[in-house]
């Protein structure tokens, strides 16, 4: 089966996320912000850079929207083509409208506005393609699909801005992100333990639970630790998957990255954001870039040595490490990748994104995340 993914603010890095869960030959970008993909099923609630997704239909659409079950049909229309225009959308929506009411159907259309697309927002709102004849038509080009569902933004902002224990100077990941980073590092793989060895409050572990894996995590603040804890158990306390006793196991301890022993055979998969050092309001002065750039490379290459030891060959790191803004807008990081191989690790390349086009920023924020994800040789 084929399926169109339309991708999220970042597009690079959402095609190395379905790079790692379905592999490079089975992603084939489309347009600046789409993917296709083969595949038997699509975990869209797992996937962090995928805003929605639909399955390519090979019928013509005239059969489709004729074979639906009997009731009331709630149907929008998103064209991603780069020609698409938003009054044709509606009139195409108004046609098909007309073939179902011919069939004997009551059709509500879900407006598309003053874009051909319908908002990841409307389409959540309206439960397209999440429930029975809520159907939304996704066109790309010659590619008609039929959406399987949208990113569930409410859970999103519920699990990002409810949890008990917030600190504004850690900063918090976003979970998407936080997502993302655990498929770099699993690429699919169906069970294992996820260690953050900078877990901060937690987002990471809180991802990596509800994903089905197990989570370590340990910080060198106490205050962490104890923050991380109490965030695990309000997602525990309303997650009933995650109160079963074959539930993800969770543990969590202080301990310095750059040179504690954890306690686990084989840590599986390594996903974490470093320390990104201060939050800082303005770009820094060149003489305190360096500064940071130092700091932030020290503590990178010290817990790259103390895991080495600690992990089999084979093990996957995805890591976010930080970049400063410049003042002429440009960024520049942790310049680690010279010495990776020296520390016994080799820097994974996917097909569609670079190095620098993995670097997650708003434009509000100084220090950005760029993310590298290393293999152990
Ligand atoms: C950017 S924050 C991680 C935030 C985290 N992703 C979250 O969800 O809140 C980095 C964390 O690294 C911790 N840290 C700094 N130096 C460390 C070290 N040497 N070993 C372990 N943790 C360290 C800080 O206490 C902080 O919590």
């Amino acid at each position: 089966m084929t399926f169109l993914f339309v991708l999220g603010r970042e597009p690079k890095i959402s095609l190395a996320e379905l790079e790692a869960i379905f592999s490079s030959s089975k992603v084939k970008q489309v347009g600046s912000n789409l993917a296709l993909v083969t595949t038997h099923s699509v975990p869209l609630n797992r996937l962090g850079g995928t805003i929605k997704v639909a399955q390519v239909i090979d019928q013509p659409i005239q059969d489709y929207l004729s074979s639906l079950p009997a009731g009331k049909i709630t149907l929008g229309i998103s064209d991603y083509s780069e020609r698409a225009n938003p009054r044709k959308t509606w009139e195409l929506a108004l046609k098909y409208k007309n073939l179902l009411k011919r069939h004997g159907r009551n059709v509500r259309l879900v407006p598309n506005g003053k874009s051909a697309t319908i908002s990841s927002a409307a389409s959540h709102h309206n439960q397209l393609g999440e429930k029975t004849n809520h159907i939304e038509i996704v066109k790309y080009g010659k590619y008609t699909a039929i959406s399987i569902g949208t990113q569930n933004i409410t859970a999103y902002a519920k699990r990002d801005r409810a949890r008990p224990a917030r600190d504004a100077f850690v900063g918090m990941l976003p979970p998407k992100l936080a997502q993302i980073l655990v498929n770099l590092a699993t690429a699919g793989a169906k069970t294992g333990t996820v260690l953050d060895p900078f877990c901060g409050t937690g987002v990471i572990l809180q991802e990596s639970v509800l994903m089905g894996y197990s989570a370590y995590g340990t910080d060198l603040s106490e205050k962490m630790i104890d923050y991380s804890r109490k965030n695990l158990n309000w997602i525990t306390d309303r997650t009933p998957q995650l109160q079963k006793t074959n539930a993800p196991k969770l543990r969590l301890e202080p301990g310095d990255a750059t040179n504690h022993k954890w306690r686990l055979a084989q840590p599986d998969f390594i996903a974490s954001e470093i320390y990104l050092g201060h939050p800082l309001s303005a770009p820094p002065a060149e003489i305190k870039l360096k500064a940071l750039q130092q700091d932030a490379k020290i503590l990178l290459t010290s817990f790259l040595k103390n895991i080495f030891t600690q992990i089999p060959s084979g093990a996957t790191l995805a890591l976010a490490i930080p970049s400063w803004r410049r003042p002429d807008g440009s960024y520049s990081g942790v310049n680690i990748l010279d010495e990776i191989d020296k520390l016994g690790y080799n820097a994974i390349k996917y097909r569609y994104a670079s190095y620098d086009d993995l670097l997650y920023y708003r434009e509000d924020q100084i220090v950005a995340r760029q993310i590298i994800v290393l293999r152990k040789k």
